[in-house]
């Protein structure tokens, strides 16, 4: 490719002969007898080098080469000036000249000196230009390196979940064990206070007020035995019955067991099954402990009224089940813990009934999220898998 040249001179003879021999060397040249006119030209040919003469009549020389370095920085500058002036050569040098010529000047020299500047020149811009790449590659690493923390800290929360939902199943493993002797040997002598009671109460028939102590007495010992039960079902699978159930009905029923406590408490239902529900192979009474868990926590938190929703959705490979109330809640200190057996904010809680939802879930191949805010209430997804 010929390089472009401009000559800007006010002295004709120099432009001609300057033009005459850069030609001839295959340089492709523009000439002009003034700066002003000068700085129109570069814009439009985009030289990659300016020969400038120092001493002109209007504009001084410095300011034509600050002003082409300052507006067109890829374009270089060689000045003409004359004999002693050297103390100005270094000026210009300090403006941005890439190099002077004195003038007379020899043709060879002339040349010499353009081939060197232009050498200089395309060194240079090679530079920016890979300097301006690495730029580029390392804002792209860094972005790369964004993604990979963003992907790390994505991983480590689900490994900690995964081991979070390990440690619960070993623990629910060990209580397993531990309550199913336990609540043997507890429910025989239960079973004994529970008869005496009977006993002593059929005797005490001229004594009301006692009659109504030994009745006290019976029916704590059904709550203790119900909180065994449920102990029992946190950790153990009781004996089952698999059938094909449909998961609409098995939600249908359950909600028909709290419609009363809805109506009492002014909670309103928002139910949305789709039209012919999935079904899969399961233990309907052990499937609807889900839903009655998850209802019955529900509507705790609204006793002062609000609005339950219940949503099916599903596509071929699973079904999801959502269950939102409008209560108080779940404090995020405490959305970690909630899953854990005898976690509870109840007076009369035991905390055992998300445990049971989580092993039944398991149980099924399924997964359970919760999301909630203090305040604005609290969403379950449960997800089951059809096949
Ligand atoms: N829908 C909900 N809104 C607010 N908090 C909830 C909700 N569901 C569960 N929780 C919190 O999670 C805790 C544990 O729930 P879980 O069902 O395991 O036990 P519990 O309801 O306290 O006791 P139990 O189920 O034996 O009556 C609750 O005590 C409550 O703090
Ligand atoms: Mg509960």
């Amino acid at each position: 490719m010929r390089e472009k040249l401009l000559i800007v001179d006010d002295e004709h003879m120099i432009l001609e002969l300057a033009s005459m021999v850069l030609s001839s060397k295959g340089f492709d040249i523009s000439i002009v007898d003034n700066a002003t006119e000068s700085y129109e030209l570069i814009a439009r040919e985009q030289p990659a080098l300016v020969l400038l003469d120092y001493m002109m009549p209007k504009v001084n020389g410095l300011d034509a080469l600050k002003e082409i370095r300052k507006r067109f920085p890829e374009t270089y500058v060689i000045m003409f000036t004359g004999k002693g002036s050297e103390e100005v050569a270094v000026e210009l040098m300090k403006a941005g000249a890439s190099d002077y010529i004195l003038k007379p000047f020899s043709n060879a020299k002339l040349v010499e000196r353009i081939e060197n500047v232009l050498h200089i020149r395309s060194i240079e811009l090679r530079n920016k230009e890979l300097i301006q790449e690495r730029e580029k590659l390392l804002d792209e690493i860094e972005g790369w390196n964004h993604e990979l923390e963003d992907r790390v800290e994505q991983k480590t929360i689900e490994l900690e979940r995964a081991h979070h939902e390990v440690l619960l199943t070993e623990k629910l493993a060990a209580l397993g064990h531990l309550s199913a002797g336990m609540a043997h040997e507890i429910r025989n002598p239960l079973n004994s206070i529970s008869l005496f009671g009977q006993v002593m109460r059929a005797g005490l028939e001229n004594d009301p007020e006692m009659q109504s102590y030994s009745d006290k007495i019976v029916s704590e010992v059904e709550r203790i035995d119900a909180i065994l039960v449920k102990l029992l079902s946190t950790s153990k699978r009781s004996p089952f019955k698999l059938s094909t159930v449909q998961i609409g009905d098995v939600i249908e029923k359950s909600l028909q067991t709290f419609h009363g406590q809805m109506q009492v408490q002014g909670v309103v239902l928002r139910k949305q099954l789709s039209q012919k529900t999935p079904s899969i192979l399961a233990d309907v009474d052990e499937l609807g402990l889900i839903f009655s868990n998850l209802f019955s926590n529900a509507l705790f938190e609204m006793r002062q009224g609000g609005t339950l929703s219940v949503t099916l959705v599903h596509d071929n490979k699973e079904v999801l089940v959502t269950v939102s109330d409008t209560g108080g809640g779940i404090p995020e200190e405490h959305l970690h813990d909630i899953f854990d057996p005898f976690f509870t904010t109840k007076k009369r809680g035991t905390g055992f009934g998300l445990s049971v939802v989580l092993r039944i879930v398991k149980t099924y191949s399924g997964r359970i999220d919760v999301k909630s805010e203090a305040g604005h209430g609290t969403t379950f997804h449960v997800w089951l898998p059809l096949l």
